[in-house]
């Protein structure tokens, strides 16, 4: 029986794109608010023995998680065989550690409730740094979809002569493959933060580079800080106009307004923004055909 998807309305276009390659049975749903703000949740489809795809976009989370959670325990009280969760962002991932006496380690925490709610997790290059992989934290089935080889296919398809540039230590398994699959030559350049708003990046060796179109890559763009030191660098050593390649567009406040004065900025749509020229949405579809084939529908 074709699987059930519920789209918590965060991204109707990415969930469309998926219903429809999975050949999914849309789930109907019932959810708004009560009067004192509280969450009300009614699942209409009969879910009983059914495999269940939630897909719920968890860029800005604490505004969607209650409603993700009570939704996926309702399912598993109806009778679903197997409830997973399609998220393109996966967030709370760069709090891996505790930088100041006191600070909450948020990727732990999100990461219990989530795999106690959940069986599997489908999710587009979660932010692994300190932790090697989602198992780490995860403690459901996980499938992570690579963004790697869709932008070395945009890049190919774009840009004559690249140089890609990875503005961080964290990009480099980013940048690394992309350039591999790009068959063109990178740099990782040295960042220091000293606050939400504030890093400084290391100057990037460019001498002989002035011929190639330079590409930033990295996972997140959020207050675009970290690109936007880097553009600078590469402007004041007398480049073109770069690429920004975000593999997650968050954009917050004037970052998008602000980088995009000073360079080009393409962004995949695991995050729905004017910058998305990336499609994941068959990368996606075929992590969760995985996570409901047979075997798993067992
Ligand atoms: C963190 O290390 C990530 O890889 C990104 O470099 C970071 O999240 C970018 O943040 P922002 O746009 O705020 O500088």
């Amino acid at each position: 029986m074709n699987p059930i998807l519920f789209n918590l309305d965060s991204d109707p276009n990415l969930a469309n794109d998926i219903l429809s390659t999975l050949n999914a049975e849309p789930g109907r749903l019932e959810t708004r608010h009560f009067p004192d703000g509280e969450s009300y949740v009614r699942v209409l489809s009969d879910c009983k023995e059914r495999s269940i795809i939630i897909f719920c976009n968890l860029f800005q989370p604490d505004d969607k998680i209650l409603r993700l959670l009570f939704l996926a325990s309702t399912l598993k009280e109806l009778g679903a065989k197997r409830v997973g969760l399609c998220t393109p962002y996966l967030p709370y991932m760069r709090q891996d550690k505790r930088f100041k006496t006191g600070e909450c380690i948020t990727s732990r925490p999100f990461a219990e409730l989530l795999s106690t709610h959940l069986d599997w997790l489908v999710t587009l290059d979660p932010h692994l740094h300190r932790y090697h992989s989602l198992d780490e934290i995860y403690s459901l089935e996980s499938h992570v979809v690579h963004a790697a080889p869709l932008i070395a296919h945009w890049i190919n398809e774009h840009i004559e002569q690249p140089l890609l540039i990875g503005p961080d230590s964290e990009s480099e398994q980013w940048v690394s493959e992309v350039a591999k699959l790009a068959k063109a030559p990178f740099q990782v350049l040295t960042k220091i933060r000293s606050g939400d708003y504030d890093v400084d990046v290391s100057i990037p060796d460019v001498e002989k580079w002035h011929q190639h179109t330079p590409i930033l890559v990295d996972d997140i763009i959020s207050s675009g800080k970290t690109m936007q030191e880097t553009v600078n660098h590469l402007k004041t050593a007398g480049l073109s106009k770069p690429y920004c390649i975000g593999v997650h567009g968050l954009f917050a406040g004037s970052a998008y307004a602000d980088l995009s004065s000073s360079a080009n900025i393409v962004t995949c749509n695991s995050v729905p923004h004017e910058s998305n020229a990336i499609d994941i949405s068959t990368a996606l579809s075929h992590a969760i055909a995985r996570c409901i084939t047979p075997e798993n529908d067992d």
